[in-house]
């Protein structure tokens, strides 16, 4: 049995025929061998060797077997330590067991037994080590799953909040954020429909101003699915009222009836929007069918995109506000110029009316609307820069003087361009006399060079003149009206519009709204109400 190992043992005894006869031994079964005579020189070796196994006297000068043993196990605490010694008690046992010894000969030793015994450690620790690693191995694989999952959901975070934030960028109206908020909520919840209110402090109930998902329908097109979002709006209302004291955001993951919920929603979310510390609506999303139900995740998406969304909407309260003021302030100009003469009073706020009829006819978009609405009121306005003589002058002009009246659209232009923008509103305005042959002043553009939204205005402005007292005659008959502005097709008007406009007149919208002031199925949407 001389077959080569791999192991090397380290024989630590003050004893040297000890040494002798184990080294003699295990070198002869093909292991390597180190010998000490006290624990001192065995720590001075395992310093510089690699020893799988070490078997120690107790004791020994310098430093006895269990001294020796903890020092081990405090370097290397996989490496068995046996001890052999020739009296054994109950007090060296113990020692021998807390200071990590593995196992326990007792002198004098069986060579045979000693190789045995060291088999055994041997084996164990190989077991330990590989226990140990494997542990370790499936302890770092497990690490790196979890970080690697906790990496996708950051990245998946990150997508999702960059999202909401980029949602609310573009926005161009409170109205515009409400829609979007309500969007992005059904996207990023996947809840089943989602609402914004408003919390108005006059009203006690919350009122809605966008909605979407199953249950919820457009305001205009009133049908079934309206009662299902007024079963909505009161089964969540008890939950709105609540966040809206707290102002804490809410989330009824699992509704088992306990908040007097119907059984029927079996997972909502309610969430403040505040401005400046104080809550002015509430985000509610909700879910009815299905298994889903929502998690804190879930709130914490729907609670930051509020957050976005109160952000844009208090930006763009600024702006509509700056907005609104201007624009009243030029209306009052308006109001003092056409309050001068008694005929022209409100002339601009009806022809802003005929306009938006007309335009709605020909299905222009909410921001051209809204342009109308504004260029309409102000059309005007450059009569500010007319003296009073020749703008009041109830008889014929001259030459001269029809040629100053000619300069108020341009003055109109001007006096927006100080401001800075409405570009379209400015340009609209300084159109509003061209003639779609091109005869027009103060350009002399025609057909398409004129801008859609002024060849609109013209007909509408015209139309009022026609149809209001002046003073220098009464309004004229309908019919006259009706003639002359047929008869200015491809002349003076656009015929596209004075087809659109004899619609709405066949209609009656034009004479409800000369009489009443109100437009029929008026689109209350837009956000300038001025009083005129
Ligand atoms: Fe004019």
């Amino acid at each position: 049995m001389n077959d080569q190992k791999t192991e090397t043992i380290l024989f630590v005894d003050d004893e040297e025929s000890i040494l002798n006869v184990a080294s003699e031994f295990f070198n002869r079964q093909g292991y390597q061998t180190l010998t000490a005579s006290n624990g001192v020189e065995a720590l001075e070796i395992l310093k510089k060797e690699t020893v799988d196994c070490c078997f120690t006297d107790i004791n020994m000068p310098e430093m006895n077997g269990l001294d020796l043993a903890e020092n081990i196990r405090l370097q290397d605490s996989t490496m068995p330590v046996i001890v052999m010694t020739g009296y054994p008690s109950l007090e060296n046992t113990i020692q021998t067991i807390k200071n990590g010894v593995v196992d326990f000969l007792i002198k004098p030793v069986n060579l045979k037994q000693m190789e045995l015994c060291m088999r055994r450690v041997l084996r164990q620790r190989a077991l330990f080590v590989e226990n140990v690693l494997l542990k370790q191995e499936v302890e770092s694989k497990e690490r790196l799953e979890k970080l690697n999952q906790e990496l996708i959901y950051k990245v998946e975070e990150l997508h999702i909040l960059n999202q909401i934030m980029s949602s609310f960028t573009t926005m161009v109206s409170t109205t515009d954020v409400f829609k979007r908020a309500v969007d992005v909520a059904l996207e990023i919840t996947h809840a089943d429909n989602a609402r914004f209110y408003v919390i108005n402090e006059t009203v006690n109930q919350p009122f809605e101003v966008a909605s979407t998902g199953s249950g919820t329908s457009p305001k205009d097109q009133p049908d079934a699915d309206n009662d299902l979002s007024l079963a909505d709006a009161s089964a969540l209302s008890g939950l709105i009222m609540e966040v809206v004291s707290d102002e804490i955001p809410l989330l009824v993951s699992n509704n088992n009836g306990a908040r007097g919920l119907p059984p029927d929603l079996r997972s909502a979310m309610v969430v403040p929007l505040k401005i400046r510390e104080k809550v002015f609506g509430v985000l509610t999303a909700s879910l009815r069918a299905g298994d889903n139900r929502f998690t804190e995740k879930d709130l914490f998406y729907l609670s930051f995109m509020a957050k976005s969304a109160a952000h844009s909407i208090e930006n763009l309260a600024l702006y509509e506000n700056i907005y609104e003021n201007l624009f009243a302030t030029l209306y009052a100009f308006v109001n003092a110029v056409e309050a001068r003469d008694l005929y022209t009073r409100e002339h601009s706020s009806r022809v802003t009316g005929i306009s938006m009829i007309i335009g709605k006819q020909m299905e222009c978009g909410l921001e051209e609307l809204d342009i109308l609405n504004f260029a309409g009121h102000l059309h005007d306005i450059g009569k500010i820069g007319i003296r009073d003589d020749i703008l009041l002058k109830p008889g014929r002009l001259t030459d001269e003087e029809f040629e100053k009246i000619k300069e108020h659209p341009t003055i109109g232009a001007n006096i927006l361009e100080q401001m800075g923008f409405w570009e379209k509103e400015r340009e609209i305005i300084r159109c509003h006399h061209e003639r779609y042959d091109g005869t027009g002043y103060p350009d002399g553009l025609k057909q398409d060079q004129i801008p859609l939204l002024a060849r609109i205005m013209s007909v509408a402005d015209v139309y009022d003149a026609m149809a209001s007292d002046r003073a220098y005659r009464k309004r004229m008959e309908e019919d006259l009206i009706l003639k002359i502005i047929n008869e200015g097709v491809g002349t003076q008007f656009d015929p596209d519009v004075v087809a659109a406009f004899m619609e709405v007149y066949d209609q009656g919208t034009i004479l409800h709204y000369m009489e009443t002031g109100q437009i029929k199925d008026a689109d209350r949407h837009h956000a300038i109400q001025v009083s005129s």
